[in-house]
């Protein structure tokens, strides 16, 4: 499918969705947000894709955040929607069964920041800058940045941001554990790549049942979350990859997953 706003690359179980609008610094129109819907809900259904990485187009920016120009036009029962739309096409990728990848090249801010927290893993380049300026512009927050920033942080280090505006360079965003990690700008693409790779290489319904695993932290008590994680176990444990994957370390061989 075509989109107006994003481009999609799929490398053998890859896809790159690139978010495409490099004047505006891919910043987040209600346009984009609609694509990015209309790409994930598309690439969830291709049985090839195993990874996704979400970038941003140009040397710039990964996502200068909601677009100003149609956030300065809400009224207050359209913020409400506003911030209900993106919040669900957000937590649609959070949700997805196979790992979002951010490679963070430039700017992360504000709705650009909550979309890289809204992915299960976050990598960037060492000119990346995150924050959450929305402070600045007499705004908080609106497509999940309270939420997730204060769980991926701390929540005294998220308000510190929030309540600042200030950006997060990429040396402070490693130490704080806001990405995994910093690649020269250069790299980031096929470090990511490497990394999405190593992902696909295993057996898939071992990482999905492990991404939905972990993504429970967020929504249970350790004790349900045991529970949880039991039910899981015992459900890869039912998979021929499963079985594949012990015995061939059994039988000193490299694993021949067929991802069932
Ligand atoms: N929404 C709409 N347009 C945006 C945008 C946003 N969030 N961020 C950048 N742009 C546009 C600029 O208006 C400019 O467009 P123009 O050339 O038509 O005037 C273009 O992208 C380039 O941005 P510019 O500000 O000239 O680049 P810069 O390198 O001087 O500054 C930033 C980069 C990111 C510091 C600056 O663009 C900025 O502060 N953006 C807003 C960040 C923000 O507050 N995000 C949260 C929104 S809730």
């Amino acid at each position: 499918m075509k989109y107006n706003n994003l481009l999609i690359e799929i490398k053998e179980h890859t896809a790159v969705v690139t978010v495409n609008r490099p004047d505006k610094l891919n910043a987040l129109n209600a346009d984009t947000i609609n694509d990015l819907e209309g790409a994930f809900t598309e690439l969830k259904n291709k049985d090839d894709v195993f990874v996704i990485i979400l970038t941003g187009s140009g040397e710039k920016a990964f996502v200068a955040g909601a677009d100003i120009s149609e956030l300065s036009t809400l009224d207050v029962l359209g913020a409400k929607q506003f911030s209900d739309r993106g919040n669900s096409v957000f937590e649609f990728i959070e949700n997805l069964d196979k790992p979002v990848i951010a490679a963070v090249n430039g700017f992360a801010l504000g709705g650009g920041c909550e979309l890289a927290l809204a992915c299960h893993i976050r990598v960037s380049g060492e000119n990346a800058k995150f924050g959450q300026p929305e402070v600045n512009l007499g705004l908080i927050p609106g497509y999940g940045g309270t939420q997730r920033l204060a769980r991926t942080v701390n929540s005294a280090r998220a308000l510190e941001y929030i309540l600042t505006g200030d950006m997060i360079n990429a040396e402070e965003a490693f130490r704080i554990g806001l990405v995994n990690r910093v690649y020269p700008q250069t790299e980031l693409m096929n470090k990511t790549f490497e990394l999405a790779d190593k992902i696909a290489g295993k057996g898939q319904q071992a990482v999905r049942l492990a991404l939905k695993s972990v993504r429970a932290t967020h929504q249970m008590a350790l004790t349900q979350g045991l529970k949880y994680e039991a039910s899981l176990f015992a459900l890869v444990c039912g998979t021929e990859d499963f079985k594949e994957g012990t015995m061939a370390f059994l039988e000193k061989r490299k694993p021949d997953f067929k991802n069932k």
